[in-house]
C-alpha cells in the first residue's frame, strides 16, 4: 500500500474544499455558518446533514454520523484511507509523493485509467461490429426483433464480440499497442490462453460506473453451447456486488425523482429505459447487495422492485425488500400480475412486456405497485400455520429503521391475520430476545435508541467536550485536573484520549505559543489529522463520539475559555467537597491517639477555608453583577 510523505499528505488535507467534495455526492445549501443537505447515510426528508467547511468536518444531526472529509470519502466510495487521500489529491490537483519502498498508488490510478480507456475502446469496437459488420448482423436482428430501437442500441452501446477468439488480442496488441502483460491483466482474456478472448460470439452489454466509464462487460449467448450470460471477472475497476447495470444512464432521473426501479436483467433495464422508465437499474446476475442498496440510497429514497414474475424472481424480490429496508430505503413491488389481470398470460419480465405490449403498456405497468409490506404478507400466507406466517415477517420487522415503522407494521400484520396486536408483538419479542425488546406498555423502545436519548452531558462531560473541541486548551486542563478527579466515565475517556494523543505528539504539547485561545485551538484542530491520526478518530464510534460531533457541529462553546475556567473552578470545589466528606467519614473511625487524626483535621481546616474562600468569591462576583 501507498505511504505518502507527511508533507504531501498535509498538502492534500489543506487543499480540501469540504463543501465541494461533499457537493459531488449530494445537494448542499449554505445556511448560517455551514452547509446543509439530505444525509447520505440515513433516510430523511428534511436536511440534517451538515458540512463545516472551515473545520472540514461533516456531521449528521439525525443519524449522528460524522468525521473528517477523508472519512466521508472512505465511507461513500468504500475506499481505504490511502485511496481516499489519492482521490482527494486528484480532485484538487495536488501531487502526492511517496515514501521510499512503498508502492505508489499513482501507478495504480494510472493503470486504472489505462484499463478504463481500453474498455471504452473495446466497447466501441464491439458496437461498431454489431452495427456495421456482417458477422454482427444476426445479433443486430435478434435485438431488433426483441423490440429494441436503434437509438436504444446506441444509447446502451450494445455490441457484438466476434466468434474468432483471437481477434480481440490481435486488434489490441497490434494496432492498439497494448503490451502482453497489460492485456493479460484486463480480464478480457482467458487466464490459460492469453490470446483467447473471454467473450466470443456474444451480444455485448457494456457496464459503466456512475460517471459512465466502461468498467466491464456482460455477454449474452445467442446460439450454441454455454452459459446464457457471462460477465467480466471482478477487477480493480469492477466489483460485481457494488455495481449496478445502467447506473450511469439512470442517475439523472434517480436524482430528480429520488426513486429507482430495480429489474433483474440487462434486457429488462434496456426495455424499461426505452419505455421511458429511465431510472431503472439491475444488479449483475447476483442478488441485490447491501453495497448496491447503500449506493442507490445516496440519491434515492425509494426503490421499486420489478423482478421476474416467476418463483425465483419473487424470492429475489423478497430478499431485495429486506435489503432495501435494512439500508433505509423505502420499497414497493411492481405487481405485474395485477396489471395484466384478465389480459391473458402474465408476461415474465419487463423485456417481455415491451416486446409483446409495447412501450406504453410497460410505462403504465410500472405504476401498478404495492407496498412492500403487502407483498411480504402475501408471501407469508403460503404457510398453513398463522404463527409460522407471522414469524416469516419478523426479518422484515427487523429490517425497518424506526420503532414507529415497526409499530405500524405490527399493527398491519395483526390486522391482516385477524389477530391481536399484542399477540404479534409478544411473539416478535420472544423471538428476538434478548437482542431487541419493545416495551409493550409504553410503546417505548428500550435498547440502543433509548440509550442515545438518555445520554446527557453532566458538568464534567461538558467541560471535557469543550476542551476536546478546542484541544489547544488541554494543557491548561491537564495542569488543573487529573483523570482520577473525574467521576463521569465518558469525561474520563475524553481526558485519556487527549492525554494519549498529546503524548504521541509531544512536540505539540511543548509548543507554548500554539496553546492558548480558541483561535489557536481551531488551527490546532485542523492540524491534527496530519499528525498521528485525527484526535476524533481516537474515540470509537458510539454515543460519546456522537455527542462530541453534535457539540462540535452545533457550534456549542462559543467561549471555551470561560467554560474551561468555570469548569475547573467548579471541579476544584467538587473535589474539595468530596475530600471533605471522606475526611468526615474517616474521622468517625479515628481516636485522639491516632496520629492520622491530626493530619485529617488539619486537612479539613484547610479545605473548609478554601471552600469558604471560593464561596465568598462567588458571592462578591454575584454582588458586582
Ligand atoms: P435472465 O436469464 O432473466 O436473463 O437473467 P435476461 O436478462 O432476462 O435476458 P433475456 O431477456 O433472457 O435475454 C437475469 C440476469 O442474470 C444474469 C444476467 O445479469 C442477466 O441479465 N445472468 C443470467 C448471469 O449472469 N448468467 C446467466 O447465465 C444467466
Ligand atoms: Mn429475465
Amino acid at each position: 500500500m501507498a505511504r505518502f510523505t507527511e508533507a504531501s499528505k498535509q498538502a492534500v488535507l489543506d487543499s480540501i474544499d469540504a463543501a465541494a467534495v461533499v457537493g459531488d455526492y449530494l445537494r448542499l445549501e449554505k445556511k448560517g455558518g455551514r452547509y446543509w443537505g439530505l444525509c447520505p447515510f440515513h433516510h430523511e426528508k428534511t436536511p440534517s446533514f451538515t458540512v463545516d467547511a472551515d473545520r472540514k468536518y461533516y456531521y449528521c444531526f439525525g443519524c449522528h454520523k460524522g468525521g473528517s472529509i477523508v472519512d466521508f470519502i472512505m465511507e461513500m466510495d468504500k475506499q481505504s484511507f490511502p485511496e481516499a487521500i489519492e482521490t482527494l489529491a486528484k480532485r484538487f490537483g495536488v501531487s502526492l509523493s511517496y515514501e521510499k519502498g512503498s508502492s505508489p498508488g499513482e501507478d495504480k490510478s494510472g493503470y486504472i485509467e489505462a484499463l478504463a480507456d481500453l474498455y471504452s475502446r473495446v466497447a466501441a469496437s464491439f458496437h461498431y461490429i454489431l452495427l456495421n459488420k456482417g458477422e454482427g448482423e444476426k445479433a443486430k436482428q435478434y435485438i431488433i426483433d426483441r423490440g429494441i430501437a436503434m437509438n436504444t442500441i446506441e444509447q446502451f452501446r450494445l455490441g457484438f464480440s466476434p466468434a474468432d477468439r483471437s481477434w480481440l488480442y490481435r486488434f489490441l496488441s497490434g494496432k492498439g499497442g497494448f503490451s502482453k502483460d497489460f492485456l493479460a491483466a484486463t480480464g478480457l482474456f482467458s487466464p490459460k490462453y492469453p490470446s483467447a478472448s473471454f467473450f466470443s460470439n456474444r451480444l455485448m452489454f457494456p457496464i459503466g460506473d456512475k460517471s459512465g466509464r466502461t468498467i466491464a462487460f456482460g455477454g449474452r449467448l445467442l446460439e450454441g453451447e454455454g452459459p446464457k450470460y457471462i460477465n467480466s471477472p471482478d477487477s480493480e475497476l469492477f466489483k460485481k456486488g457494488r455495481t449496478l447495470f445502467a447506473v450511469d444512464l439512470a442517475l439523472p432521473e434517480i436524482r430528480r425523482t429520488k426513486e429507482a426501479y430495480l429489474a433483474e436483467g440487462y434486457m429488462d433495464v434496456i426495455s424499461l429505459h426505452q419505455g421511458g422508465v429511465t431510472n431503472a437499474v439491475a444488479p449483475l446476475g447476483t442478488a441485490f447487495t447491501d453495497d448496491q442498496a447503500k449506493f442507490l440510497h445516496r440519491w434515492a429514497d425509494k426503490v421499486y422492485l420489478m423482478l421476474d414474475n416467476d418463483e425465483a424472481g419473487q424470492n429475489a424480490a423478497y430478499k431485495a425488500v429486506l435489503c432495501c429496508r435494512r439500508n433505509g430505503l423505502e420499497c414497493a413491488v411492481v405487481d405485474t400480475a395485477r396489471f395484466f389481470n384478465g389480459k391473458g398470460e402474465t408476461p415474465k419480465d419487463p423485456a417481455e412486456i415491451l416486446q409483446k405490449f409495447g412501450s406504453q403498456a410497460l410505462k403504465k405497468s410500472v405504476k401498478c405497485a404495492i407496498l412492500d409490506i403487502d407483498f411480504v404478507i402475501t408471501r407469508s400466507k403460503t404457510f398453513k400455520d398463522t404463527a409460522q406466517s407471522v414469524a416469516f415477517l419478523f426479518p422484515y420487522l427487523d429490517a425497518l429503521d424506526s420503532e414507529v415503522a415497526r409499530d405500524v407494521t405490527i399493527g398491519a400484520i395483526a390486522q391482516s391475520f385477524g389477530v391481536e396486536y399484542r399477540a404479534v408483538l409478544d411473539d416478535y419479542n420472544r423471538a428476538r430476545q434478548p437482542e431487541r425488546q419493545l416495551t409493550a406498555e409504553k410503546g417505548v423502545p428500550s435498547g440502543i435508541s433509548a440509550v442515545k436519548k438518555t445520554f446527557r452531558a453532566g458538568d464534567e462531560l461538558y467541560l471535557l467536550a469543550a476542551v476536546f473541541v478546542n484541544p489547544g486548551l488541554f494543557k491548561v486542563l491537564r495542569s488543573a485536573l487529573s483523570p482520577e478527579d473525574l467521576e463521569d466515565s465518558n469525561a474520563r475517556e475524553l481526558y485519556i484520549v487527549m492525554e494519549d494523543w498529546f503524548r504521541l505528539n509531544s512536540d505539540l504539547l511543548s509548543g507554548e505559543e500554539n496553546m492558548t485561545g480558541i483561535e489557536t485551538g481551531v488551527q490546532f484542530c485542523n492540524r491534527v489529522p496530519a499528525r498521528s491520526g485525527n484526535l476524533l478518530d481516537m474515540i470509537p464510534e458510539g454515543d460519546l463520539r456522537d455527542f462530541i460531533l453534535r457539540q462540535e457541529a452545533s457550534g456549542a462553546f462559543t467561549n471555551p475559555e470561560k467554560v474551561l475556567s468555570d469548569g475547573i473552578a467548579r471541579m476544584r470545589s467538587k473535589i474539595l467537597e468530596r475530600r471533605r466528606r471522606e475526611i468526615t467519614r474517616e474521622l468517625r473511625h479515628t481516636t485522639h491517639e491516632d496520629a492520622k487524626e491530626a493530619d485529617l483535621l488539619a486537612e479539613k481546616m484547610y479545605i473548609d477555608a478554601e471552600l469558604k474562600g471560593r464561596h465568598q468569591v462567588k458571592q462578591t462576583t454575584r454582588g458586582a453583577e
